[in-house]
C-alpha cells in the first residue's frame, strides 16, 4: 500500500478526499495534517478529526498545522463555498472522535512519520501549502523520504479565487512558490482545469448517498457546497478537487501528467497566486534565461473520467 499523509483544510472536498484515503486497502494513511484555508484552523481541525472518526479511522493521528500564512496577508477563506463551519454546517452531525488531537504540531508529526517510515512517503496537500514548506525549511532531511507531493492546486487557465490564482495557492503564494521550486521532492500539481473537468453529477450523488452510512454522512456535508457548483457549473453537479488528487496519490498514474515549467507569481497585483506553466516551443524556451521559465514539475492535464468517477465512488 502507498504510504500517505494528507495534509488538509476541510472543507467538504477536503472530507471526500479524506475518506477515500482513509477507507481504501491502498493506502497505509499514517496522519492527517491540518492547514487553515476554506475556513479558520479550529474548525478544519476538528472536521479532519471527524470524517476520520466517521471511516472508523481513530488510529489515525492528527495534528493542528498553521494558522496563517508564511509570509503576507490574513488567512483567506471560503465560507461561500463550503458553510460557515466548512461543512455546510453539518460538521456536529458526523461523529465525535475518540482519539485526541495530537500534542505535536503539524510539521512534527510530518517529519516524525517521514523520519519513522522504512519506505518513501507521499504528501497529498489539499489546502494552502503552509505546512508542506514550513517541513522543508524546517527539516531538510525529511525531503529524503517524500515519494511524491501530490498538490491539489493551482490553474493554468482562469482561477478561481481571483481571475488569475485558484484558492490554495492564492492563499499563501510563497509556499507554493517553496514547494514547487524548491527542487527537494517530486511534486504532482493538480490544478483545477483538471479538477472541473472531473465534476461529478447528480446521479453519481445519488449513487453516493444510498451506498450505505458513510456515503449517506458525506453526501450530507454537501448541501452548500453542490449548491455553489450548481452555479460554477451551471448543472448540478459538484468538483471534487481534493478527492482527484488524493486518487493520483493513492494509485500513481490515475491522472495523465506532462513534465512542465511552473512558476507561481508571488508580487502583489491581479495576478498575485497565479500559476504559470510554460507551454513555450522548446526553440522559444531555450531562448530564455532559466530564471524566466522555471521549475520543472508534473502536471495532472488528463484522466479517464469514467473510471475516475467510479474510483472516487468506491
Ligand atoms: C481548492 O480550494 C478549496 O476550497 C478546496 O477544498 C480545494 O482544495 C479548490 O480550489
Ligand atoms: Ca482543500
Amino acid at each position: 500500500p502507498t504510504k500517505l499523509i494528507i495534509d488538509t483544510d476541510p472543507g467538504v472536498d477536503d472530507a471526500f478526499a479524506i475518506a477515500l484515503a482513509a477507507l481504501s486497502d491502498e493506502v497505509d494513511l499514517l496522519g492527517v495534517t491540518s492547514v487553515y484555508g476554506n475556513v479558520p484552523l479550529a474548525a478544519t481541525t476538528i472536521n479532519a478529526r471527524r470524517v476520520l472518526a466517521l471511516c472508523g479511522r481513530d488510529d489515525v493521528p492528527v495534528a493542528a498545522g498553521a494558522q496563517r500564512p508564511l509570509v503576507h496577508r490574513h488567512p483567506n477563506e471560503a465560507r461561500y463555498v463550503h458553510g460557515a463551519d466548512g461543512l455546510s454546517g453539518r460538521s456536529h452531525a458526523l461523529p465525535e472522535p475518540s482519539r485526541p488531537l495530537d500534542e505535536r504540531d503539524a510539521v512534527t508529526l510530518m517529519a516524525d512519520l517521514l523520519a519513522a517510515s522504512d519506505e518513501p512517503v507521499t504528501i497529498a496537500p489539499i489546502g494552502p501549502l503552509t505546512n508542506i514548506a514550513a517541513l522543508l525549511a524546517a527539516h531538510p532531511a525529511a525531503a529524503e523520504k517524500i515519494a511524491r507531493i501530490v498538490i491539489m492546486g493551482g490553474a493554468l487557465g482562469h482561477g478561481n479565487t481571483t481571475a488569475a490564482a485558484e484558492f490554495n495557492i492564492w492563499s499563501d503564494p510563497e509556499a507554493a512558490h517553496r514547494v514547487l521550486t524548491g527542487g527537494e521532492a517530486p511534486c504532482v500539481l493538480v490544478p483545477m482545469d483538471l479538477t472541473y473537468r472531473c465534476a461529478v453529477d447528480a446521479a453519481w450523488m445519488t449513487e453516493l448517498g444510498t451506498s450505505g452510512p458513510i456515503g449517506t454522512a458525506l453526501d450530507a456535508l454537501t448541501p452548500d457546497y453542490r449548491e455553489h457548483y450548481r452555479g460554477a457549473l451551471g448543472w448540478d453537479g459538484m468538483v471534487l478537487h481534493d478527492a482527484v488528487a488524493v486518487a493520483e496519490a493513492i494509485r500513481p498514474g490515475t491522472l495523465r501528467t506532462e513534465r512542465v515549467a511552473v512558476q507561481v507569481e508571488c508580487s502583489f497585483g491581479p495576478g498575485r497566486g497565479a500559476t504559470y506553466a510554460d507551454r513555450r516551443l522548446p526553440a522559444l524556451r531555450a531562448a530564455s534565461a532559466e530564471s524566466e521559465t522555471g521549475a520543472e514539475t508534473e502536471v495532472a492535464v488528463d484522466a479517464d473520467l469514467d473510471q475516475l468517477r467510479a474510483q472516487l465512488l468506491a
